[in-house]
């Protein structure tokens, strides 16, 4: 099994005090030692899925990983990616900037979005970004005012809507032809039709499409490559350009419970450069250069959760919920897109007493419910709960909801554990207060 099948880090297990350990890290030694909730991250659960990656398209001469930052971005991860070779896919300023504080230089990045601003385009050119995917017409004119202002001729992406529907959660969709991203099919010619007549400052080297996310289907991949270099043909026919770059997007999904079933990245892999292969034959056209950019599957498995439990409460033939100290703030997940999530108790895994219990959060909503119905180890106040699959869409996602602070990350990788993200601090979360002079 890869990485993106498993439930947990690769390096997990039970050491001989009866803990859970993860790459050779007591979790009970962590939560006392970093208190919780604490997000923890597996180098080695990570580096093996990049690896994996790596392997899986080097099959393709001319294949470009790019790490989709929103899944999870912090100066070390990108660190960690930047030194495996990989590039970004990055949405904001916010994110160009992690990187840039980190020392890693845009030249391998690609700047996507449906409504950069103007201050995040200039941001973008003035240091170095490789390319934009251009999301729609407002931003061709932006982008072409911008670069001619700075004399430069910045190499595009047009990012499309390649009318593909993937079974994933309608919230985490992409693709179909309903979406806020991307140029319709039928407004392609209008927009290449611009960037040759009109935006001179700007040079179309590809296109760009992401079909959604944590999906299950190989045969979306095969298709959305299809229609992705059916439409490079038709470019070539109409303009004469034949476009030499296309970028599928990410969207490998994994395994939080034993009911999901993803495909391996190899399969993937294969997949997609059997459909290049096929259409470029078909059409008649070079072999591109290939993008993508997955997020989840780089980090998902890699990460785990941990919470201490406190409070419980019985509702007698109903059912039992146990508190824990964290909750929709720091994984929103469950209660934006009924995600489902596997946990354990980390301590006293020898005793095996099963009790089913639903997890609630600390937030003060009825709907901060992290997992429904679990059975775990005889979960009492004082336990360390280990959640399982944290690594994407967590800490990126995470909020300052009821002024609860947001929990440190420690990278741990073989018996060593450090700090990558510090607990935010109560004058962290008022530093930007305003109070009143009366
Ligand atoms: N490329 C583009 C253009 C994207 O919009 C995304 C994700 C990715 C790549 C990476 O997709 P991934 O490999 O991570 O599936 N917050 C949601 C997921 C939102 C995904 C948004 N776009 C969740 O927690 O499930």
């Amino acid at each position: 099994m890869y990485v993106n099948q498993n439930i947990k880090p690769i390096t997990t297990r039970t050491n001989s005090k009866g803990n859970l350990e993860i790459s050779n890290c007591d979790l009970v030694d962590l939560a006392n030692k970093y208190k919780t909730p604490l997000y923890v991250i597996d180098r080695v659960t990570l580096e093996q899925m990049a690896l994996d990656y790596k392997q899986a398209f080097s099959k393709y001469e001319k294949a470009n990983i790019l790490f989709a930052s929103k899944a999870l971005m912090t100066g070390a991860i990108a660190q960690i990616f930047n030194r495996l070779g990989f590039g970004f896919d990055v949405v904001s300023m916010g994110e160009i900037y992690t990187l840039l504080n980190a020392n890693i230089k845009l030249n391998k990045s690609s700047f996507n979005g449906n409504n950069k601003s103007a201050d995040e385009i200039e941001f973008a050119i003035d240091n170095g970004i490789d390319h934009f995917s251009v999301d729609n017409f407002c931003e061709l004119k932006l982008l072409n005012e911008i670069a001619k202002s700075k004399n430069k001729i910045q190499k595009i992406h047009l990012r499309i809507t390649p009318g593909i529907e993937c079974h994933t959660h309608e919230y985490i969709q992409t693709g179909q032809i309903d979406s806020k991203f991307g140029f319709d099919l039928s407004k392609i010619d209008k927009a290449v039709e611009l960037i040759l007549n009109e935006y001179k400052n700007l040079k179309l080297t590809g296109l760009h499409a992401h079909i959604g996310s944590q999906i299950f289907e190989t045969q979306v991949y095969y298709d959305e490559a299809g229609v992705v270099l059916e439409l490079v043909k038709k470019i070539k026919d109409k303009f004469n350009i034949e476009l030499s770059e296309i970028n599928l997007g990410g969207g490998l999904g994994i395994t939080y419970t034993k009911e999901d079933n993803p495909p391996s990245v190899y399969e993937i892999a294969d997949t997609i450069i059997s459909s290049i292969e096929f259409h470029c034959r078909k059409f008649n056209l070079e072999k591109p250069v290939l993008y993508i950019e997955p997020g989840r599957s780089l980090v998902c498995s890699a990460g785990v959760s941990l919470y201490t439990i406190g409070s419980s409460k019985e509702i007698e033939g109903i059912r039992k919920y146990i508190a824990i100290d964290g909750g929709m703030a720091d994984n929103p997940r469950p209660s934006m897109y009924q995600a489902k999530y596997y946990a354990e108790i980390a301590n006293k895994k020898e005793e095996n007493k099963p009790e089913k219990v639903t997890v609630a959060g600390k937030f003060c909503e009825s709907g901060d419910i992290l997992i429904s119905d679990i059975e775990l180890n005889s979960p009492s106040s004082g336990d360390i709960l280990c959640v399982y699959d944290t690594g994407a869409y967590c800490y990126s996602m995470s909020s300052n909801y009821n002024r609860i602070l947001k929990p440190a990350m420690v990278l741990i990788n073989q018996g060593k554990s450090d700090i990558i993200i510090k607990r935010q601090t109560l004058n962290q979360l008022v530093e930007n207060d305003v109070l009143l002079e009366e």
